[in-house]
């Protein structure tokens, strides 16, 4: 077995970020102390149990309880895991508030709770933020709280950096244990170096296809911003196109957005047309950071149409169902999917939520959900504004139109015979383009976004 690596890591929060870093770091030999304010969540962990589901970190906590149990412990005291370890990661949350500008209570008391463990801390410690922040946070308001409380200064008793982390839901292992660059930002040389220094214990042969980018706190806290505001306008740009190409029959976005991400300056990720997207980072974090262009006084025209656009499709998606159904009020529809994404069960922002509103306003009598994972959170989003199938087949029963709003596997293998078996009329809208257009228009009313054939 190798040695234990020689900088212990403090880990203060234990969300998605946080706890797939931790487990990460601890299976490579890193002495990890997690820590969260939750008991529960403490406890769990500490059983070698994850608090929640992300793809392939339960099986590392399972490796990490049989094989090196002393690698990775949760308290919940930060003073106390900031004293002793050698590097600290914030990694808490940064949620969108009412105003729909950035919350950055959590990190305040983060920062506070540093700064009295450096009070009594007489070595060099690195401070590494990890959260999600709008440029200046780490600068003005993370490092003056804990210089404030400490009497420690950035770049002489403590180092400082901001390292923005790429994690998308499902794939936060795989994208912790295989990012396509690092950026840090830091506050001096020595904080970065000894930053770099952990990457190259921890990632080793991985970096040969790895950049480390170094730049300053400020540019590294508006990367993150970057790039989920360049990858929401992706999206809305192939919605818009969407919205081009029905305009006109025979248009296929999907062959469109094909054909542009070909181009080897663009690439074809993130050009998938549909409902729109949803999730906790993309309307949190260009709301964030318009909020606090305007805040400077600067109005930021893209980013607003990208929300508009991308809010807008699930207008849109209703408008083609009455084109195709006829008038939906007083119908029973369904919707299959409502988690904002498959392989979660994750409702933030989903864009169910946003068709559920739009079917209410023009008065549909019934609306029946089916997620195969997200019933429980849907609840929690709906009450009894909708109900709650178990199967498709019970979703469709006697349903007058359908909505394909998750591509979940179990959706991609239907055949056009399972809505025409069970639904009273079989009117479907596929909103993610997964259902073979020839197939399923030749047997059934259906439409799809961003494409309009001539009968
Ligand atoms: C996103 C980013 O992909 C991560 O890189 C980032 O680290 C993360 O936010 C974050 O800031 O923490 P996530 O929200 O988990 O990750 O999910 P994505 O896979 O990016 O999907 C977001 C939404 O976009 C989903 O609703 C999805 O259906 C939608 N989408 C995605 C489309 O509508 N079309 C596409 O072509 C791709």
């Amino acid at each position: 077995m190798r040695k234990m690596y020689k900088y212990k890591v403090s880990i203060l929060g234990t969300g998605f970020i946080g706890l797939c870093s931790a487990a990460c770091f601890a299976q490579k030999d890193i002495k990890v102390l997690a820590s969260t304010h939750n008991e529960k969540k403490a406890k769990m962990i500490n059983e070698g149990k994850a608090p929640f589901y992300e793809v392939g970190l339960q099986e590392i906590m399972d490796d990490l309880k049989k094989n090196k149990p002393e690698m990775l412990t949760c308290i919940t005291d930060p003073i106390k895991a900031v004293l002793e370890t050698d590097i600290s990661m914030i990694t808490q949350g940064t949620p969108m508030r009412e105003d729909k500008s950035i919350d950055l209570s959590f990190i305040e008391s983060t920062a506070r709770e540093i700064g009295e463990a450096l009070k009594q801390k007489d070595t060099y410690h690195l401070v590494v933020v990890r959260s999600t922040v709008v440029p200046g946070t780490t600068r003005n308001l993370i490092s003056k709280i804990i210089t404030d409380i400490s009497g420690k200064k950035p770049g002489e008793n403590y180092g400082l950096c901001m390292q923005p982390e790429f994690l998308a839901e499902g794939r936060s292992i795989e994208d912790t244990l295989h990012p396509d660059r690092i950026i840090i930002g830091e506050f001096d040389e020595k904080s970065g170096s000894m930053l770099q220094e952990f990457y190259e214990y921890f990632y080793e042969d991985h970096l040969k296809n790895c950049p480390i980018v170094r730049m300053n706190l400020e540019s590294a806290e508006l990367v993150k911003y970057g790039n989920n505001c360049l990858l929401s306008t992706k999206i809305s740009f192939a919605n818009e196109f969407a919205n081009l190409a029905q305009l006109v029959p025979n248009v296929d976005v999907v062959q469109v957005m094909k054909g542009v991400g070909l181009d080897y300056r663009i690439n074809p990720r993130f050009l998938g047309a549909g409902v729109g997207f949803g999730g906790s980072c993309f309307h949190k974090d260009v709301n964030a950071i318009m909020a606090w262009a305007k805040s400077k006084g600067y109005h930021p025209r893209l980013l607003e149409a990208v929300l508009d656009i991308n809010d807008d499709q699930a207008i849109k998606i209703v408008d083609i169902a009455e084109e195709l159904a006829g008038k939906l009020a007083g119908k029973r529809v369904t919707l299959l999917g409502l988690s904002f994404k498959p392989g979660t069960d994750d409702m933030r922002e989903a864009p169910s939520i946003r068709v559920v509103k739009e079917l209410r306003k023009r008065n549909v009598s019934e609306i029946i959900g089916y997620d195969p994972v997200a019933k429980e959170t849907a609840r929690a989003v709906f009450g009894d504004k909708i109900q709650y199938a178990n199967s498709v087949e019970e979703a469709l029963k006697d349903s007058e139109c359908a909505f394909l709003i998750t591509e979940w596997d179990e959706f991609k293998a239907l055949t056009p015979e399972t809505f025409k078996k069970y639904m009273k009329t079989p009117n479907l809208i596929d909103g993610r383009r997964i259902f073979d257009y020839e197939t399923f228009s030749r047997e059934l009313p259906f439409r799809a976004i961003g494409r309009v054939d001539l009968k």
